[in-house]
């Protein structure tokens, strides 16, 4: 399943030494909800806080997360970013990629999207260089170090450094098993939002085994996660943390709450990734 993609062969995709030693320098293009569990996650693995860049969009109550999270003096500008990172995040929001349409990305830079539903392929075609997907867990579970994370193509040198900035990587086959972790990695959410709906969470997750390997390895992680003892408020706030406008938890918590089982809600889960999908590959070629 780990396996070498023809991009790690090439030296200059080589992240320039152990973490704490002599890092290279990383990039996290949007700190919104996950871009800031993500910088927060190398900073707690010992990566120097100066060689972490981030970048968001205009707004101000952004601004004001980035200030309380303690990341504002690593803010920049994303063609900083672009120029001096050799690691690269993408976690703006799928709709958003337009705006980074135009930057000039090095062949040099290993570039993660973290963005549901867009296919390596769109990403290629919009930056002319491999890019990789990873799909994480919410923000939580990333700073609690008990994300797990879908990682596309299969890279030893990817694998090793989500690895220690405590992420567990499932490497996938291909880009129809992202859109099922990316389904998959919402049920910490789903199941809260189950509960809510008095779903009987036992019968389901019985019968997930029916379902294949991925979705009751997914589930089964999701049960060892999402938080127990919370209160109306502190659920939706959760939940909120999760959620991107329009993307794919807020199907998946909507499909429960119009009384579908947690199967069905994944497969409206993935049928929006594709969505995002097709939506986007034709917004980039007509952008060209
Ligand atoms: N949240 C999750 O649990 C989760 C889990 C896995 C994957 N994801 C993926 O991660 C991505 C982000 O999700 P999120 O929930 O973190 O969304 P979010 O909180 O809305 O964060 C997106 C951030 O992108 C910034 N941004 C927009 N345009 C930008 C630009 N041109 N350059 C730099 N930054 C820009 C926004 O800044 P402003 O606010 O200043 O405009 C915002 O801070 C999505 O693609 C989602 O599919 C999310």
């Amino acid at each position: 399943m780990n396996s070498l993609s023809p991009s790690d062969r090439h030296p200059s995709h080589m992240l320039s030494g152990p973490l704490t030693t002599d890092p290279a320098v990383i990039g996290i293009i949007g700190a919104g909800h996950l871009g800031r569990a993500l910088a927060l996650a190398h900073r707690q693995a010992g990566y120097p806080n100066s060689r972490i860049l981030i970048s968001h969009g205009s707004s101000q109550q952004t601004l004001e997360a980035i200030n309380r999270s303690g990341l504002g003096r690593n803010v920049t500008s994303n063609e900083e970013i672009f120029q001096k990172a050799s690691l690269i995040f993408i976690a703006i929001r799928p709709q958003s990629l337009i705006s980074l349409s135009r930057l000039p990305v090095s062949p040099s830079t290993i570039v993660i999207s973290c963005m549901a539903g867009i296919s390596t392929w769109t990403l290629q075609n919009l930056w002319n260089i491999p890019v990789h997907r990873m799909m994480p867990s919410g923000p939580e579970t990333v700073l609690a170090g008990k994300s797990i994370a879908g990682l596309y193509p299969g890279s030893l040198v990817i694998r090793d450094h989500l690895t220690k900035i405590g992420l567990e990587v499932i490497v996938v086959s291909d880009e129809e098993q992202m859109h099922d972790i990316t389904a998959g990695v919402c049920f910490p959410a789903a199941l809260l939002v189950a509960k809510d709906q008095n779903l009987d969470i036992e019968n389901e997750i019985r019968a997930g085994e029916g379902f294949g390997h991925l979705y009751s390895r997914v589930l089964s992680w999701a049960c060892t996660v999402a938080p127990q003892e919370l209160s109306g408020p502190e659920r939706t706030a959760y939940i909120s943390r999760m959620s991107t406008p329009g993307g794919i938890t807020e199907t998946v918590c909507r499909s429960i709450r119009e009384g579908n089982s947690l199967y069905q809600a994944y497969l409206d889960g993935i049928s929006r990734c594709r969505d995002i999908g097709e939506e986007m590959a034709g917004r980039t070629i007509s952008d060209r």
